[in-house]
């Protein structure tokens, strides 16, 4: 029986009214269960067979309470299944004292092998309805079949109710995680795949994927996938539909909801494929898809793309943020550069010298076993390195000759001075220990601190080999250039007392050609200027 038949026959049980379920054909469906010592004449064939009978009229004529035998009714209750929408008949059966006493009821009990005046007692307490009963009956039958309904009515609100909020709080949850996630603006594939991953969690598909330009990565296009992506098609075959997709996108286009009938590409992925366009600063900026609806409703629903809609003006907003900041940290480095070429142009022998410190410290990094991010802020650290130079006078700076002690104090400033004009700079705060710390020496007695071994800094460190290698290779107001051969014995010599002697040894593996021409053009440049 259905749920809501269930409940009706629950209520009926109370009453002691037995009922069975008929069907449009007149045929009994599910009769009553569990009527204890009464069970056996009440599922009895025999009483079976006259219900049926007696059922197969109301499909004839309009259904009203019938007379199966003298004393016994069969009342009548319209159903409909709300699952299937199917309509069928409650048949609800009232004794009175005479059912239990005539030739059927004694029929019945011969039919089911029962004792007679056994079953006579048992029956005989649901024998509580007389015939002039049955108005009123069937009136309360009524009243509480309306009620179930009502109620069912509201089971099925609170339902709906129930399962818009799960939704809404779904959702609500997953924009809280990408909100707090919308600062990992140097890590856009990181926040994308955190996105696919999260919406693979929340909805029934087997793969979600985005794909989106990428102004400063080494191809034009990313596209990510959720973790737990199951893809219908190989990978190449993907990326080349959602590419036509993307291509395909307006900036006025809304959502494509891709039918597996359709195009060629479409029939790759044989199933619904939503895609989402993602829109940044106005523009397409890459397109949000899921596919392969894993649930009994293959098609896609008002929630999901609701939700998908949500997540791509995220991914939007997202990618915008990751196009200013790009640019304002590119202007950035461009002001910072600038400022430390003018630095070093104020000497016509360290001209070109922080543009190659940089060069060589990220070469170091990474030659040290450093990630290419870390290795990125090293390279910042060298293009700042000296810009407390600013501070020192030019007279000492360009002095040929020996440096007097007050002049030499004036030139061992210049690594604090550089340290607080930067330090108020947010973006720049990982790279102040290279500024403030590239002339300390390993064994100590540097300067500004005279701090030793792993006390100062790694990027001080990494900054004091860099730094030396290049100053040495360079011409001097007061020596030429010193030959490669030298400089490289030099530094390894000096490892374990100027140097960290880890980063001296990994320094011997840096590949010094990029190094050689940025020398050569610097050269050049100065012939120009001459
Ligand atoms: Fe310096």
């Amino acid at each position: 029986m259905t749920e809501h038949a269930d409940q009706l026959a629950e209520r009926c049980r109370v009453f002691g009214l037995p009922v069975w379920r008929i069907s449009i054909e007149g045929k009994v469906l599910a009769g009553p269960t569990d009527w204890g010592p009464a069970t056996t004449w009440i599922e009895s064939p025999a009483l079976r067979n006259r219900i049926s009978a007696a059922a197969a009229d109301w499909y004839r004529q309009t259904p009203t309470a019938v007379q199966l035998f003298p004393g016994a009714w069969l009342l009548p209750i319209h159903e409909t299944d709300t699952a299937t929408g199917n309509s069928y008949l409650v048949a609800v059966m009232a004794l009175g004292p005479q059912a239990v006493v005539g030739e059927t009821f004694t029929e019945i009990c011969h039919s089911a092998r029962l004792d007679v005046n056994a079953t006579h007692r048992v029956i005989s307490r649901l024998a509580r309805y007389d015939d002039g009963d049955l108005d009123s009956l069937a009136a309360t039958l009524r009243v509480l079949h309306t009620d179930i309904q009502t109620l069912r009515g509201h089971d099925e609100t609170v339902g709906v109710f129930s399962r818009e909020l799960n939704h809404a709080y779904e959702q609500i949850s997953l924009l809280y995680k990408l909100g707090r996630s919308m600062n990992w603006l140097t890590k856009p594939d990181e926040f994308i795949q955190t996105t696919c991953n999260l919406l693979e969690g929340m909805l029934e598909f087997s793969w979600i994927a985005a794909m989106y330009a990428t102004p400063h990565g080494p191809t034009a296009r990313s596209i990510v996938l959720s973790e737990g992506s199951a893809l219908p098609c190989p990978r190449a075959d993907f990326e080349r539909l959602a590419a036509t997709l993307l291509d395909g996108v307006r900036e006025d286009h809304w959502r494509t909801i891709l039918e597996p009938d359709g195009s060629d590409l479409a029939k790759l992925v044989g199933s619904q494929v939503i895609a989402e366009p993602v829109m940044a600063g106005g523009h397409v900026a890459g397109l949000l898809m899921a596919g392969n609806k894993v649930s009994d409703d293959p098609d896609v629903t008002s929630v999901e793309t609701q939700l998908l809609d949500a997540t791509a003006d995220y991914l939007g907003a997202f990618l915008h943020n990751v196009a200013l900041y790009d640019e304002q940290r590119d202007m950035f480095l461009g002001t910072v550069s600038a400022l430390s070429a003018a630095i070093d142009a104020k000497d016509r022998y360290t001209r070109g010298h922080s543009e190659r410190v940089a060069w060589l410290a990220s070469r170091l990094a990474i030659a040290a076993g450093m990630t290419a991010e870390q290795a990125e802020r090293v390279r910042i650290a060298g293009i700042v390195h000296d810009v407390g130079k600013i501070g020192v006078p030019e007279a000492v700076l360009q002095k040929p000759g020996k440096l007097t002690d007050k002049e030499f104090d004036l030139i061992r400033q210049h690594p604090v001075i550089g340290y607080n004009i930067l330090k108020d700079i947010a973006p720049l705060n990982d790279v102040l220990p290279g500024v403030r710390y590239h002339h300390e020496r390993w064994a100590g007695g540097g300067y500004p601190e005279g701090i030793a071994g792993e006390r100062i800094p790694l990027f001080g460190r990494l900054l004091a080999v860099v730094d030396t290698f290049d100053a040495m290779s360079s011409n001097r107001a007061y020596r030429p250039a010193i030959a490669r051969d030298r400089v490289l014995s030099e530094i390894a010599n000096c490892a374990g007392t100027q140097f960290d002697p880890e980063l001296a040894e990994a320094f011997s593996a840096v590949d010094l050609t990029g190094y050689d021409e940025m020398v050569a053009r610097h050269a050049a440049r100065e012939r120009e200027a001459a």
